[in-house]
């Protein structure tokens, strides 16, 4: 029998994942529809309502519906309620709505991939929107020596670190309270989509460190632009999409895939 599976999104159409799930149900041999749904901006609940009475077995939810998706749930994960975020949706066997939020695990696992450290770590965040918010739990532990979140609006950095501040070493603050050199940068801000840079400073990198951008595409990113020519190594977020994909397929079919060939999948297609 096929189990039917979506992503939410508006827009939708361009997104990957029914690729990427479609990939690994092949290689898992689980027999599952996956497909992209674009949800009215202000009908997402009704779209789930609708999904789930067809015989939907769970989502995974995008731009712009993850704080919905969190309001509509009737069980919420851990991570999920920190978040305040789910991208990850699945029915129990009573009809219950549960949630749960896969990107910050998909970030801790990309980078785990690409074999960068994280423990005692020093670690710069970039942006303090829904994004980081839900980063910032997988990320803390890791126990990184310090995590320092920067935004355009410093009050919300500020609240962020408060927020977290019982999982660890946390600050927040403006672009100019940044100081001293860090091992791990990440960007989550969409900064990048507009063209623009957060005004960093220039020694912003040890020796050895990263730039990530949560973002990915085909050209690298604005930040990763950037941050190259300043020493770090460079990574963007494709292998967070995948990575967050797996787990959430881990979630609702408890059986982890392969993401190797899916993350070669992908990149070759953005080439
Ligand atoms: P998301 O769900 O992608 O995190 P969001 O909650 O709207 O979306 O957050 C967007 C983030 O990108 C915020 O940190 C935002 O900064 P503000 O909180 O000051 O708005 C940041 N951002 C967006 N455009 C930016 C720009 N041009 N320069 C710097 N930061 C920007």
């Amino acid at each position: 029998m096929t189990d039917y599976y979506c992503v939410f999104g508006n827009p939708v159409k361009h997104s990957r994942s029914p690729l990427i799930h479609a990939e690994f149900a092949h290689q898992t041999q689980q027999t599952i529809e996956y497909t992209a749904q674009e949800a009215p901006i202000d009908g997402f609940a009704g779209a789930w309502q609708a999904f789930i009475e067809a015989g939907g077995r769970g989502a995974n939810v995008t731009v712009p519906f993850k704080g919905d998706a969190f309001a509509l749930c009737d069980t919420l994960s851990h991570r999920a309620a920190r978040a305040g975020a789910v991208n990850t949706l699945m029915v129990g066997g009573n009809g219950r709505t549960y949630g749960d939020t896969t990107d910050g695990i998909g970030l801790v696992r990309d980078l785990a991939y690409h074999r960068v450290a994280l423990a005692g770590k020093r670690i710069l965040v970039v942006g303090a929107g829904g994004a980081v918010r839900g980063i910032l739990e997988p990320l803390l532990a890791e126990q990184p020596s310090g995590v320092v979140v920067v935004n355009r609006t410093a009050a919300k950095a500020e609240q962020l670190a408060r927020d977290f501040a019982d999982l660890g070493s946390i600050t927040g603050g403006s672009f100019d309270t940044v100081n001293g050199t860090f091992d791990v940068v990440i960007n989550g801000t969409s900064a990048s989509l507009s063209g623009d840079l957060p005004p960093l400073p220039d020694a912003l990198f040890n020796t050895h460190a990263w730039a990530y951008d949560m973002m990915y595409g085909a050209e690298s990113t604005v930040f990763l632009q950037w941050a190259g020519p300043r020493g770090a190594k460079l990574l963007d977020g494709l292998g967070m999409l995948v990575e967050q994909a797996a787990e959430s397929f881990f979630l609702w079919r408890n059986v982890r895939p392969d993401t190797t060939f899916v993350r070669e999948m992908l990149r070759q297609q953005l080439r």
